[in-house]
């Protein structure tokens, strides 16, 4: 049967299957071909291809893949859950359905050694959720997205898959030999591609074990000299927090001059403007997590940014996004920002 095909060169097949994977067009049900020194990797929507792959798109004749077993063939209704390297994630209030689908899961042909179902929401200033853990031992996995690897512990640290696009939106817009301090880093989602682009990152979380984990990230991705993790109060940074102030200027080249901020701690970002105004350049592009209700989901963003920048920067907001529902009638929001010092 005839199909949509991404057709590249086979040494860049296994990156080009990944980034298919990530923008989900691959189409599971049909077998992947070579022929030559051309692979042939079936789409289900050869609009969806991400433009940037430099590929051609064929029509061409591909055999029908044996179909792995999959849990909703096990149960007879379609579970929902996320992956996270080789662990599954649910979040069910019934724990009797919960060791259901987490013993399909592990029957299936999904490839996984751990089930894990949310036993909290998100918690604490370090932002980690406790979990029940249904099937294995290993809270601990290597996640792949957009081509990079992150090594990291989901007890110990946050992470959240489901912003992969976000991020990946974001991280596009880097430009080799920009400055940028992601200030609520974490294990280094947006760091360290931004680093494998050309960037020069500062990257501070609160969390040790995030700041160990971003460390090595760092070192598996390539990118350890263009990373410089920090481990404390990213108000620290200039010396405006309680603790140890740590010199923003052996952090940085640049020293005070951020080209880019990344501000991904979207409940309280806003009590973190004035030591985002502190770090930025005179232009800066500043990319803004908050969590705001439907009736206005930006204005309170801007108005916190406005009043920080003061008579400081002209503040001229270049994009107001939607990344996701948060709860209902809250959305999840980012604004991207432009500082330009007056
Ligand atoms: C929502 S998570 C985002 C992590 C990362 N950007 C990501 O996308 O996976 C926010 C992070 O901010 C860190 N954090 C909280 N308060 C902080 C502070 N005052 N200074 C630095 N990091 C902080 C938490 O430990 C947590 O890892």
């Amino acid at each position: 049967m005839s199909v949509p095909c991404v057709a590249v060169e086979r040494e860049r097949g296994e990156s080009v299957r990944e980034r298919l994977a990530d923008a989900d067009v691959l189409d599971g049900d049909h077998e992947i071909a070579v022929d030559g020194d051309t692979i042939y990797i079936p789409v289900v929507d050869p609009e969806a291809v991400p433009a940037d792959l430099d590929a051609s798109i064929v029509e061409r004749d591909a055999a029908e893949r044996d179909r792995p077993l999959t849990p909703a063939e096990i149960l007879g209704y379609e579970p929902s859950l996320e992956r996270l390297g080789d662990i599954v994630i649910l979040d069910e209030d019934d724990d009797g359905r919960a060791r259901e689908i987490a013993d399909a899961v592990m029957a299936s042909d999904v490839p996984c050694e751990t089930v894990l179902n949310r036993a909290s929401p998100i918690e604490g200033e370090l932002r980690v959720r406790r979990w029940d853990v249904l099937a294995g031992t290993d809270t601990e996995t290597v996640h792949r997205e957009y081509g990079h690897e992150f090594l990291l512990d989901v007890a110990e640290v946050y992470f959240s898959p489901r912003l992969a696009t976000e991020r990946h939106r974001v991280i596009e817009q880097v430009d080799a030999g920009e400055s940028v301090v992601d200030m609520f880093a974490g294990v280094g989602p947006y760091a360290v591609p931004m680093a494998a682009r050309g960037a020069d990152v500062v990257a501070c979380d609160l969390n040790e074990r995030a700041v160990e984990y971003l460390r090595e990230n760092a070192a598996r991705n390539g990118v350890a000299d263009r990373v410089t993790a920090v481990a404390g109060d990213v108000r620290d940074l200039v010396g405006g927090g309680g603790g140890d102030a740590v010199d923003y200027a052996d952090a940085v080249d640049d020293a005070d001059a951020a080209d880019r901020l990344v501000m991904n701690l979207p409940h309280s970002a806003d009590e973190f403007l004035d030591t985002a105004v502190a770090l930025a350049g005179e232009e800066c592009v500043l990319h803004y997590y908050d969590i705001q209700h439907e009736d206005d989901p930006f204005g309170p963003g801007t108005r916190a940014i406005r009043a920080a920048a003061g008579d400081e920067y002209a503040v001229d907001v270049e994009t107001e996004r939607v990344v996701k529902s948060y709860a209902p009638h809250e959305y999840n929001v980012c604004l991207d920002v432009r500082l330009t010092r007056a």
